[in-house]
């Protein structure tokens, strides 16, 4: 749910849990994957999920049930690229799918599968940041991936934040979606994290990187500025309504003429099976894989696994590789009018916390204008040693954690009077982020699975990746639907894809 994640971090605590109650996979599958089982905190979406602000205020989410009943997917029919997942991955899937399709001239038919309600997993659950990274981490990318792979990190943040910019501003729903042009603020709560970034901001620098807009401020400045007494960096960024976005993206996919698309919620993917194994006959054969669900089951030629953390309840395979992690969010009432708090999205502690005030209780007299919500994620270094690792169950808060976000903001500014301190947060709730061991995403075909596809693995920082690596994918199916060869986009890092040889 962070923008910047642990992005800068990780790899230190990705334990393999083993498990004596674990339950084989298909046993009778006549495949590789046969052989792996499923460890007990590796799970479906949990039914009873916490409720978030950005998807459960009355009347913002009209897709929330769409599909839900009634007849899964066209009949008989094949379905040429099924999508599992309704969040921002599977519905910018769905958006590129049918733009590059009707670039071509072709229809097919696409289904979304979501296990719970529309949008409703990390998307709906997260910190609302399009925060891009300018330049973090870029020395160690270097060292692993190369100077070209490093930059095609950034690079593809900046296609992402200026193509979900343009698409809100070219349809003219800047204020439907509350996207807030605010800028960020990083703090450096620790010498060495100052450190660390000013070095990653002159090797990005020198290697040519775009960092216009990027000011480093020591303690002077940020008190000056903001009375915030940590030195931070300061760059160019958006906060919006995340599930407002991904409801613009699925109503423009669905006003495109030619495709044909269908949304089912509430519908869990249980399992993909080749559709010739024993025991299913389908009247079209040139299916490749049958998807099952407790509605009933599709052929699919095609599949996105767009289901991040989750993405190995189906592909065990990715079990040691995307590991969840639970983040946790509250929305906090300040003291201060927006005036006085600013805009501004904010990181601290390595990334660990992130915050921002909403936009929202605009008025015209200064005097009646409410103090707005702050939504504040973080606290995991504080939630025990697996730091919400291993576990897939949002229908629960920490209160270790709520502890450390209550607290959080009015130590922050304390002597202000911006925040009160004891103030109790008017929601609380949870999500589950896919973090991979090395913080990058997971994206492309998956290796002796046909048609099967994968962008996961976000590691918290999805906002601003997760677009463009729905766009790589399906890029590829388009070029396989069309007979065409696949190019890679400019801004794809090579290390992303499925074939990267670690
Ligand atoms: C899966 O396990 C079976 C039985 O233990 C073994 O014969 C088979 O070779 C294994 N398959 C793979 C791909 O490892
Ligand atoms: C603010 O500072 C005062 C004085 O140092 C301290 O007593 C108080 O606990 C602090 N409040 C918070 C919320 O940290």
């Amino acid at each position: 749910m962070p923008k910047h994640s642990r992005l800068f971090t990780y790899s230190f605590l990705f334990l393999t849990l083993s498990s004596s109650n674990s339950q084989l996979l298909n046993p009778q599958a006549p495949w590789s994957l046969s052989n792996y089982s499923r460890p007990p905190w590796l799970t479906l979406p949990v039914t009873n999920p916490t409720k978030s602000f950005w998807i459960d205020k009355p009347g913002v989410n009209p897709l929330a049930r769409e599909g839900s009943t009634g007849t899964l997917g066209f009949g008989d029919e094949d379905v040429d690229v099924c999508v599992i997942g309704s969040g921002i991955t599977g519905i910018s899937a769905v958006y590129h799918l049918q733009r590059l399709l009707d670039a071509q001239g072709i229809d097919k038919k696409v289904v979304v599968l979501e296990a719970r309600e529309f949008c409703s997993g990390a998307t709906g659950r997260n910190g609302g940041h399009l925060t891009r990274n300018f330049f973090h981490d870029f020395g160690s990318r270097e060292s692993h991936y190369g100077t070209e792979n490093a930059k095609k990190s950034y690079l593809i943040e900046e296609h992402v934040a200026t193509s979900i910019v343009n698409i809100i501003h070219s349809h003219g729903l800047v204020d439907a979606v509350d996207l807030v042009q605010g800028d960020h603020i990083t703090l450096f709560f620790e010498d060495e994290e100052a450190r660390l970034a000013l070095r990653d901001y002159k090797d990005a620098q020198a290697h040519g990187l775009d960092l216009t807009g990027v000011e480093f401020l020591d303690r002077g400045a940020m008190m000056e500025r903001y009375g915030v007494d940590y030195p931070g960096v300061f760059f160019p960024s958006h906060n919006l309504w995340p599930l407002k976005l991904v409801t613009l993206l699925y109503d423009s996919s669905l006003s495109r003429s030619s495709s044909k698309v269908k949304l089912h919620t509430l519908t869990p993917v249980t399992s993909v099976l080749p559709s010739t194994l024993e025991g299913h006959t389908f009247p079209q054969r040139e299916s490749k894989w049958t998807v099952e669900t407790p509605r009933g089951s599709l052929n699919c030629n095609n599949i996105i696994h767009a289901t991040n953390a989750y993405a190995s309840y189906l592909l065990p395979q990715y079990q040691d590789q995307i590991i969840p992690t639970r983040g946790q969010m509250a929305a906090l009432r300040a003291k201060s009018s927006l005036d006085r708090l600013l805009h501004h999205s904010w990181g601290a502690n390595w990334g660990y916390e992130y915050w921002f005030p909403r936009p929202e209780e605009i008025s015209d007299s200064v005097e009646t204008r409410n103090p707005p919500l702050v939504l504040l994620g973080g606290g995991r270094d504080t939630a025990g040693p697996m730091q919400e690792q291993y576990t897939m169950d949002d229908s629960v808060i920490s209160e270790k954690v709520s502890k450390t976000l209550n607290r959080f903001l009015p130590e922050l500014w304390n002597g202000t009077d911006l925040f009160e301190e004891g103030r109790e947060p008017e929601m609380e709730w949870t999500g589950i982020m896919g973090f991979t061991s090395n913080g990058e995403p997971i994206v492309g075909p998956i290796p002796e699975l046909d048609g099967q596809y994968i962008a996961a693995g976000f590691t918290g920082h999805g906002m601003p990746r997760a677009f463009a690596a729905a766009e790589a994918v399906a890029g590829m199916i388009v070029a396989k639907l069309t007979n065409k060869e696949w190019k890679a986009p400019e801004w794809l890092p090579e290390h992303y894809l499925t074939s990267w040889n670690y």
